[in-house]
C-alpha cells in the first residue's frame, strides 16, 4: 500500500477524503493531521476525531496543526460547513484521541522514521505543509509527493478568482508550489464535476448502515448550502478526489503545467494562474487536473462507505 497522510481541515467533504483513505486497501494511511480552514483547528480536529469515531477508524493518529495562515488573520467558511466545521448530523463524544505532538513534528517524525518516502494529500489550506518544507528540510526530502485539492484553472469559488483553500494561506500554496517536489493540485475546475446528485446520495442511503446513514446526513447539509451560496443543483465533492487520484492513477486526467499563485492581486489574490497553453515559457511546476472519471469516482466512494460500515 501507499503510505499516505492525509492534511485537512474537515468540513464536509474532507470527511470523506478521510473515510476514502481509511477504507481503501491501495492506501496505507499513517495519520491524519488537521489545520485551521472550513473552521478553526479545534473544530476541524474534533470533527477528524468525530469522523474516526463514528467510522470505527482506530490506530490512525490524529494530530491538530497550525491556527493561522502564515500571514493574516485566516478566514474560515461557516456558510458553506455551519458552525461545527461539520454541521448536519449528530455525533457521539469522540473516542479517538489527539496525537500528542503537533501536526508538524507529527509530519516531521512520520517522514524521517517511515521506512519509504510518504505521499502528503492535503485537502485544506496548505499553512502545515508550507511549514514543514520551511523548517524541516530533511524530512520534506522523504516526501514522496504531494497530491493537494486546491486552486483552479479557471474561476474561484471564495472570490471570483480564488479558490477557498488558496485563499485561506496563498504564501503556504506558493510555497507548496515552488518547492520542486513533486505537486498534484487537483481544483475547481475538475471537482465542480463530481457532484453529488441524489442518486449518488441514494446509492449511499442504499447501503443501509448507520455510517450510510450519516453520509446521507453530510451530504444533504451540504447540498443545502451549495444550493443556496452558489445556485448549484448538487454539492461537489471537492477533496476525496486527491485520495481517489492515488489510489487510481488515470481517474483524474492531468497535465503538467506551469501555476503561479497570485500574492498581491488587487482583486485577485489567492488566485492559481495555470498557463495551460504554455505561453509565458515557465517550467512546468505542477500536474494538474483536467478531468475526472465520474462514474469510477463514486463507485470507490461508495465502496469505501460500505467497507467501513459493514458490521
Ligand atoms: C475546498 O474548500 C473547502 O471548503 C472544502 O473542504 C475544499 O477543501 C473547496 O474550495
Ligand atoms: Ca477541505
Amino acid at each position: 500500500p501507499i503510505p499516505v497522510i492525509l492534511d485537512c481541515d474537515p468540513g464536509h467533504d474532507d470527511a470523506f477524503a478521510i473515510m476514502l483513505a481509511a477504507a481503501h486497501p491501495a492506501v496505507r494511511l499513517l495519520g491524519i493531521t488537521t489545520v485551521a480552514g472550513n473552521q478553526t483547528v479545534e473544530k476541524t480536529t474534533l470533527n477528524a476525531r468525530r469522523v474516526c469515531t463514528a467510522a470505527g477508524i482506530d490506530g490512525v493518529p490524529v494530530a491538530a496543526g497550525l491556527a493561522r495562515p502564515l500571514h493574516g488573520p485566516g478566514i474560515v467558511a461557516p456558510d458553506i460547513h455551519g458552525e461545527s466545521g461539520l454541521d448536519g448530523p449528530g455525533f457521539g463524544p469522540p473516542t479517538v484521541p489527539v496525537d500528542g505532538r503537533d501536526a508538524v513534528t507529527f509530519l516531521r517524525d512520520t517522514l524521517l522514521t517511515h521506512p519509504e518516502p510518504v505521499t502528503l494529500v492535503p485537502t485544506g489550506p496548505l499553512t502545515n505543509i508550507a511549514t514543514l518544507l520551511l523548517t524541516h528540510p530533511d524530512a520534506a526530502a522523504r516526501i514522496e509527493r504531494i497530491v493537494f485539492m486546491g486552486g483552479s484553472t479557471g474561476r474561484g469559488n471564495r472570490t471570483p478568482a480564488a479558490e477557498f483553500n488558496v485563499l485561506a494561506d496563498p504564501e503556504a500554496a506558493d510555497i507548496v508550489l515552488g518547492s520542486g517536489l513533486h505537486v498534484t493540485m487537483i481544483g475547481l475546475n475538475v471537482s465542480h464535476r463530481a457532484l453529488a446528485t441524489g442518486e449518488v446520495v441514494d446509492r449511499f442511503r442504499a447501503l443501509g448502515t448507520p455510517l450510510a446513514h450519516l453520509c446521507t446526513e453530510l451530504l444533504t447539509y451540504f447540498g443545502d448550502t451549495y444550493r443556496e451560496v452558489f445556485g448549484f443543483p448538487a454539492p461537489p465533492l471537492h477533496d476525496p478526489l486527491t485520495v481517489a487520484h492515488v489510489i487510481t492513477p488515470g481517474l483524474v486526467r492531468l497535465v503538467h503545467a506551469p501555476v503561479a499563485v497570485e500574492l498581491t492581486g488587487t482583486h485577485t489574490r489567492g488566485a492559481t494562474v495555470v498557463d495551460l497553453d504554455g505561453v509565458t515559457g515557465a517550467p512546468p511546476n505542477a500536474h494538474v487536473g483536467v478531468d475526472v472519471d465520474v462514474a469510477a469516482y463514486w463507485d470507490l466512494l461508495v465502496d469505501a462507505v460500505r467497507v467501513l460500515g459493514a458490521p
